[in-house]
């Protein structure tokens, strides 16, 4: 069976169950419509238990026994956990934290993604079980490693790295003046003399220079591309027949995913709503689902995997609440929806032991089918033709949003307030697309931006001449381009240009940047002025851009202050398009207005509108069907009037007279022609 047929999974540690509970789990999963497996990815000590010492023959009769009901296998291979003979023996690819203090053997990902030693182990490994499962008619793909980046947010920092640090500046910079002139190391007397004096960015007495450490980000990036290229070299030169992905985690930014996704064949995402921690929402909001799993569609521009999707109550030391019923099953659709074509749970059965005792699966720790494999079943079954129908294609989207790596760090090295962050603020532009059921690609900047009718490109803090010029010719030729805060203001290296912000890009805006103001300790208001709507003042939050207009009109101005009166959000008129700049964080009822504006200025229309608060609108293009979702992220029922031409292809809800109503979590699919 070719893997692009597969569409539902779960992910299997059978080196967790007795032996003889293998053939049921199998059946189970057959009979829930589970056609493929992810295993192995942690078993490195029970698959070499010495040096050279290999045991491949339990993965092996596992694979065995789930192909008996039609099951596949992908394999991870296990680098995210080195086993403790090796930290004995190697005691250096242990990982150094920004304290400088070595994390411990435990846990998982303690090792250093430079360390040779550490490299020489995986080229091994990973070899051997390459040829050992290479011709195995039933495994049909590979995932490297797990999660890479996952623990290694503040690692790694040792002796190894820094080395490493400094091949890739010498790279980069071919010679020392290069990298002085680029990071300004006459500040602070802060000039090298040798290469050899550039360490990892460990603490100093108070902070460090921004080019180091937006270099040192993208170093760590780099490594962590080159880390996974080790393994793919190894894995395409021994299993050209099988697929190789990697399961990313949505807006983690510890490596640039555009980069990490080039050497695979398809992305993967894992996808967990519900959070057991204080720092994080205890069910993240709808929106912030969709927009990760629409960055997931844009690392490669065409559909992706869910490798790990919520199949209980997540925990390790605290838990989450447990999904309510209905919900496994929303989330799902929402996967597929915005362009998952196949969806692996995470994971089978609730282990009993380990730091994920209370992290459960479809099945709870007495192993006995329930109410969440029900759920699953239930989804697998009524999904799969359906995701048939539409698999390989996109939502059709007319708006994108540009996400950059690079911007999101040099905005991590300097935040300017104290709450600022990229993500965030980019949320506020996807939030408002999303509430207006209007499906967007989040894409790089060397994506064809030209198929799109409206971008957003937030934040474009560095800029090259490549980029000022690709974004001129976009509006030139007839885009609608906008533009907001600190665009222009440094060059790739995080030095300042010393021009009229926003630099060349003056001329597509219509307007210059005089002054800015943080918003520490003073407020600021924005009230929409255009003559079509009026909406009361809200705040905007963090910062401001006080704007002179050229040739600008204003559609919002602030205020409040000295700068009050003056513009916030600007439209221009250049050549065949047109610009928006908006010069501050938006509150949501004036990025509503403005949001509206500019999709109706692009000439792009709404799926469905209005829809009522909560649920969400989105769809997958077949050819010339489209495959309408609607989903009911809220907890009690809503009505949803929909267009006569619709067809209900998949849901328990009814319509009457155009009114479908969906119970609490409810989901319908509908097909329009
Ligand atoms: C993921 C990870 C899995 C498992 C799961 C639950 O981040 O890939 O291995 O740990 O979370 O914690
Ligand atoms: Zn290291």
């Amino acid at each position: 069976m070719d893997y692009k047929q597969i569409r539902f999974g779960v992910d299997y540690y059978p080196e967790h169950w007795p032996r003889d509970r293998w053939e049921t789990d199998a059946r189970l999963m057959r009979e829930a419509g589970l056609e493929v497996v992810r295993m192995g990815e942690f078993s490195w000590a029970k698959m070499e238990s010495d040096e050279g010492k290999f045991d491949f023959a339990w993965l092996e009769e596992a694979i065995t026994v789930l192909a008996k009901e039609g099951i596949k296998t992908i394999l991870g291979t296990p680098t995210a956990t080195p086993p403790a003979w090796i930290i004995e023996r190697n005691p250096e690819i242990l990982p150094v934290d920004d304290h400088g203090v070595t994390r411990g053997f435990g846990g998982r990902h303690h090792d250093c993604q430079s360390n040779e030693t550490y490299r020489t182990h995986i080229r091994r490994f990973v070899t051997a079980m390459a040829k050992r499962f290479a011709n195995n008619p039933h495994v049909i793909g590979w995932q490297p490693d797990n999660e890479f980046g996952n623990s290694h947010r503040n690692l790694c920092m040792c002796d190894s790295c820094a080395a490493s640090f400094r091949v890739w500046l010498k790279k980069k910079y071919k010679t020392l003046d290069a990298l002085n002139e680029a990071w300004g190391t006459g500040f602070w007397s802060q000039t090298y003399s040798k290469f050899e004096q550039i360490s990892a960015p460990l603490p100093t007495p108070n902070s460090h220079s921004p080019g180091l450490l937006l270099d040192w980000k993208r170093f760590c990036s780099d490594l962590i591309v080159d880390f996974q290229k080790l393994q793919i070299d190894i894995l395409r030169r021994e299993c050209p027949h099988h697929f190789i992905t990697h399961n990313y985690m949505g807006f983690f930014d510890k490596t640039d995913y555009f980069d990490l996704g080039r050497d695979l064949d398809f992305v993967s995402h894992d996808q967990y709503p519900l959070h057991f921690r204080k720092d994080r929402y205890p069910v993240a909001p709808p929106e912030r689902l969709a927009a990760a799993l629409d960055l997931m569609r844009g690392i490669k521009r065409k559909p992706f995997w869910v490798m790990e999707q919520q199949g209980g109550p997540s925990g390790w030391e605290t838990l989450s609440a447990s999904p309510r019923p209905g919900q496994l099953r929303l989330w799902t659709y929402q996967s597929v929806a915005h362009g998952a074509d196949a969806v692996v749970y995470f994971r089978w059965r609730t282990c009993l032991f380990g730091t994920e005792q209370y992290w459960h699966g479809l099945l709870p720790h007495d192993g006995k089918p329930g109410r969440r494999y029900d759920e699953v079943k239930k989804t697998a079954g009524e999904l799969k033709n359906v995701i048939n129908a539409f698999a390989g294609g996109d939502q059709g989207a007319e708006a994108a949003i540009l996400f950059s790596y690079d911007q999101d760090w040099a905005f991590q090295v300097q935040p300017h307030h104290f709450d600022f962050d990229y993500i965030t603020h980019l949320m506020t532009y996807y939030t408002a697309f999303y509430k207006a059921q209007v499906p967007v690609d989040l894409i790089p900047e060397e994506a064809d931006w030209k198929k799109y009718k409206l971008l957003v490109a937030p934040l474009q803090f560095l800029t090259t001449p490549e980029l000022v010029a690709k974004l001129t010719d976009y509006v030139a030729t007839g885009g609608h381009l906008v533009l907001t805060m600190r665009t222009g203001v440094k060059d790739w290296n995080n030095r300042v240009i010393p021009h009229t912000l926003p630099g060349p890009l003056s001329e597509v805006l219509g307007l210059s940047v005089d002054e800015y103001d943080c918003l520490w300790g003073v407020e600021q208001a924005v009230r929409w002025s255009d003559e079509s709507r009026i909406v009361d003042p809200e705040p905007c939050v963090k910062w401001c851009d006080v704007v002179a207009p050229t040739s600008a009109r204003a559609l919002a101005k602030y205020t409040l202050d000295y700068y009050g009166d003056t513009p916030a959000i600007t439209e221009n008129s250049y050549k065949k398009g047109a610009s928006y700049y908006v010069g501050t964080e938006l509150g949501p009822e004036v990025m509503k207005t403005f949001v509206a504006h500019a999709l109706d200025k692009a000439n792009i229309r709404s799926i469905l509108s209005p829809a009522p608060s909560g649920v969400e609108v989105t769809r997958r293009r077949a050819g010339n069907h489209d495959y309408i979702f609607i989903l009911n992220h809220n907890s009690i029922a809503a009505e949803v009037r929909i267009p006569k031409e619709w067809k209900i292809a998949i849901g328990e809800a009814f319509a009457e007279k155009g009114i479908l109503s969906l119970p609490a979590y409810e989901v319908a699919v509908c097909i329009s022609e």
